[in-house]
């Protein structure tokens, strides 16, 4: 992949992320899209904010729940579609200095990622349900119309839009990224994007804003892409739970096994990966959540030596059930899919590693060149020419596999491939 070469390479070293979608919307714990899923008046809505009271708000918990993920940058939503902003900006009183709680959310965040050397991206709705300026019109994501009092003006919006980027940008010290999102307008602006590359050279900046940015945004699992490798910086995001970002009291959450070949196949195709949860109205984590991550922590551990400084490799294999990255002489197999079989075949793959070994628990596994039946032609024997024998990889136990993401090292004498 090619590299940017400036400060922002930070992201092809820190690969996995924390996503937090928090505001109002936390103390419905119903879903972040509250306001406009449930036809929810703004006069009512925004009532919520006389209810904001983190009193257990700590930003250094949220960091220990990342770390226990192996996590190690964080993106968080200074403001979502609702409009409601999480730190002391002066471009409009709908901000958390005007809840009873009466503190900036964001510089105490920003305080312990600066301290700890987390970095911090922030995430910022375009469409907003509360700004009288901005052009509700039906489209994805907007209220159906304006509401009472408002003067669309998406001149004067965009003015609004930029004076917070700049506060954004200014106000909380290093920035790592900016995670726009909801672009509805469509409307192209790079001098949008270009202010924060002067005020932030380090972040990195997606794709859903007013250019085409950075990197990509491929959502949850929706956009199966089949591509072996990511052909331009991208960050897989998915939500911890089936129905919502911010917390949801009744979530549907996603099984640990889920998540973790979810996060496999991102991260083996050399992407990053965006792990959302949502917490609580009190500023807690959901337990849930908390358990989740340390779980997905466990595994990442055991198997991240597949992933940094490794390369995607899947090409080297026609075998579309199983995903590889290399480190020179060393290949790693990512059983991203459910094993069915306890055996792996890396056709036309033909020289036996020294050594294979699951990551997972250390244990060595059985690995040979073998001419197998199954790929025998039809009734013809084998090939007359080319290769008779392939690499496999066998006795694997797959049956005490069935809820993790097995990742196979195979380390070679010579060049692979
Ligand atoms: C979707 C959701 C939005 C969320 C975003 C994160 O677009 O509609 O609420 O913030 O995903 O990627």
């Amino acid at each position: 992949m090619q590299r940017f070469g400036d400060g922002r390479d930070w992201f092809f070293e820190k690969r996995f992320g924390l996503f937090i979608h928090w505001g109002l919307y936390a103390i419905n714990a119903w879903h972040e899209q509250d306001q406009w899923r449930r036809g929810i008046p703004r006069t009512i809505y925004e009532q919520l904010r006389n209810q904001f009271i983190p009193i257990h708000f700590d930003p250094d918990a949220w960091l220990d729940a990342a770390e226990a993920a192996g996590m190690e940058y964080i993106c968080f939503t200074t403001k979502h579609h609702d409009g409601f902003c999480m730190w002391s900006t002066a471009q409009t009183d709908y901000n958390i200095m005007n809840t009873p709680y009466e503190r900036d959310i964001l510089a105490q965040l920003a305080e312990a990622c600066h301290r700890r050397g987390f970095p911090l991206c922030l995430y910022y709705s375009v469409v907003d349900w509360h700004h009288p300026n901005y052009p509700n019109q039906g489209r994805s994501h907007e209220l159906p119309a304006p509401e009472p009092g408002d003067e669309p003006n998406i001149e004067r919006y965009l003015e609004f839009l930029k004076a917070q980027v700049h506060e954004l940008c200014t106000q909380y010290g290093d920035i790592h990224g900016f995670w726009w999102d909801m672009n509805v307008t469509g409307l192209v602006d790079p001098s949008i994007n270009h202010m924060i590359r002067e005020l932030q050279p380090n972040a990195v900046i997606n794709n859903r804003g007013f250019d085409e940015g950075d990197f990509g945004t491929p959502e949850r699992d929706f956009e199966q892409s089949s591509a072996l490798v990511f052909e331009r910086p991208t960050e897989a995001c998915q939500s911890i739970g089936r129905e919502s970002w911010g917390y949801r009291e009744d979530e549907d959450y996603y099984s640990l096994t889920h998540l973790l070949r979810s996060i496999d196949r991102a991260l083996a195709r050399g992407g990053n990966y965006l792990l959302n949860v949502g917490p609580k109205a009190d500023g807690t984590l959901p337990g849930v959540a908390v358990n989740r991550l340390a779980r997905i922590g466990d595994w990442y551990q055991s198997v991240r030596e597949a992933f940094d400084g490794a390369e995607p490799a899947s090409v080297l294999t026609e075998n579309r059930e199983v995903l590889l990255t290399r480190k020179g002489r060393t290949l790693y197999v990512h059983l991203c899919q459910e094993p069915t079989v306890e055996r792996v075949l890396l056709k036309p793959l033909t020289v036996k590693p020294k050594s294979a070994t699951l990551l997972n628990t250390g244990e060595p596994l059985v690995v040979s060149t073998d001419s197998i039946p199954t790929q025998h032609m039809d009734g013809g024997g084998l090939p007359t020419t080319g290769p008779r024998e392939w690499l496999r990889v066998h006795r694997i136990p797959v049956d005490d596999l069935t809820d993790t993401v097995p990742v196979i090292k195979l380390e070679f004498d010579a060049p692979i491939g």
